[in-house]
């Protein structure tokens, strides 16, 4: 598995050279000058553990939640006020874990943030159906928040057995989510998890749509080595007939397809915190996507406290990019979305997709992967499927092996992918 994605790196960076992170970083950012950048809040608490669930997180208790946030704030405010002034960016989203645990605090983070960036695409957060409310919703909205995704992973008792989660009452969150509107409510989804039926996932998202969703998010299962998790993965062809169907079966009702992933009943309905040229972090875990550079940080509650106090950013890791890395990297998230426009990557990198890319692009077309209009690149439902595919490979070999090592080790000396 690993050749696979070793060789692909090397052919796409035209490089031998591994992804090398190394325990360094910049205190201070090049983010002044960056278009179409968003901001990312990570809240690593939850009430319980999911022991299929890769993210950075911990059980919840209001006073280490506190000090946490005490140190959030001052870590927006160390990177904010490098620019001297406010700074536009598109969104900002808050994942976790479970960040309405931090309700009572979100308005005073997002005030923290609004006095260094104007947020010009709304504030997204996630939910734990738990959450779903009228007197959270309630508060959420309140504080700023225009757009939640709940994660719901299946309405069926049987997938929530295997997953370990409890089910979800869908009247109840329905009616919460009747009274207290936000611009989207996406609901999670987890996929091709052990003798999962076509119908099954039609059904799920048939309820989510019905039951107050306008956006749904399907994801693959990924059997993550460090969790605990027991639950088998179901195999290439299993996998990609569901995908297809399904996809097929969303297009059929209309719904817009506005990532690889996700799939919206209102035009307007997004999203996603992935799909963006640039991206500033914050907190545990909190990746940070520059120009030349992207950085993780530590993912220990504790470490992260103490560096902050010391006025210093809990960075843990940073790769400076090479310029064909850079590329990559820019593909990868951009192609999330199932497009790339041709004119972004060269106002992006001032250099033609064609002339970087043109082999590449021409075999992609050939295999049926794209297809190209006006200099757009559009994945087709093979394309869209391998990348799947590939996402997958992708995410056990690098991400995997990343975030198995900096659960462990703080701040790890050096990671090469
Ligand atoms: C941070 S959680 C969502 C909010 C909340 N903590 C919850 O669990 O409801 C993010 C989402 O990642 C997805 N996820 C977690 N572990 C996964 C795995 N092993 N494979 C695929 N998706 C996973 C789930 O769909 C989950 O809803
Ligand atoms: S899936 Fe959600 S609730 Fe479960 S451990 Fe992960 S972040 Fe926490």
């Amino acid at each position: 598995m690993s050749v696979i994605t070793d060789l692909t790196r090397m052919w796409l960076t035209r490089s031998t050279k591994p992804f090398t992170f190394y325990n360094e970083y910049d205190q201070s950012l090049h983010f002044q000058n960056c278009e179409n950048l968003g901001l990312y809040v990570h809240i690593p608490f939850c009430e319980s553990i999911c022991n299929f669930c890769p993210y950075c997180k911990e059980i919840y208790s209001k006073e280490k939640c506190d000090k946490y946030i005490d140190a959030l704030l001052e870590e927006i405010r160390m990177v904010g006020s490098q620019n001297p002034d406010k700074k536009q960016v598109t969104s900002l989203y808050f994942g976790g874990g479970t960040p309405a645990l931090a309700t009572g605090r979100l308005k005073e983070i997002i005030d923290t943030l609004q006095e260094y960036f104007i947020i010009t695409e709304g504030i997204g957060l996630e939910l734990h159906p738990r959450n779903v409310n009228v007197e959270t919703l309630t508060k959420l909205k309140s504080a700023g928040i225009t757009k939640i995704s709940i994660g719901i992973q299946s309405f069926q008792q049987k997938y929530q057995d295997i997953l370990g989660r409890e089910v979800v009452d869908i009247e109840k969150m329905a009616a919460a989510l009747a009274q207290v509107e936000f611009e989207t409510v996406s609901m999670d989804f987890i996929f091709a998890l052990p003798n999962q039926t076509y119908i099954d996932l039609k059904r799920d998202i048939e309820l989510a749509f019905s039951h107050g969703a306008n956006h749904v998010a399907i994801y693959p299962f990924i059997d993550f080595t460090f969790t605990s998790s027991k639950v088998k993965v179901m195999n290439k062809k299993e996998k990609r007939a569901l995908l297809d169907e399904i996809t097929k079966y969303c297009l059929q009702q209309g719904y817009v397809r506005s990532s690889i992933w996700t799939f919206s009943s209102e035009a307007d309905a997004k999203y996603s915190s992935m799909t963006r040229d640039n991206f500033l972090g914050f907190g545990c875990s909190a990746t940070t996507l520059l120009r030349d550079q992207f950085k993780i940080n530590t993912f220990s509650v504790e470490e992260y406290c103490k560096r902050i106090a010391e006025q210093k950013l809990a960075t843990s890791l940073t790769i400076r990019f090479t310029e064909r890395q850079r590329m990559i990297y820019y593909l990868f998230w951009t192609a999330y979305s199932t497009r790339v426009d041709s004119r972004d990557f060269e106002k992006f990198f001032g250099k033609s997709l064609q002339k970087m890319y043109g082999v590449e692009l021409w075999i992609a077309k050939m295999l049926g992967f794209v297809k190209e209009k006006d200099g757009i690149y559009e994945m087709t439902l093979k394309g869209a499927f391998y990348y799947h595919y590939y996402e997958n490979f992708y995410t056990l070999a690098y991400i995997d092996k990343m975030w198995g090592i900096m659960r462990k080790e703080a701040f790890p000396e050096k990671i090469e992918l």
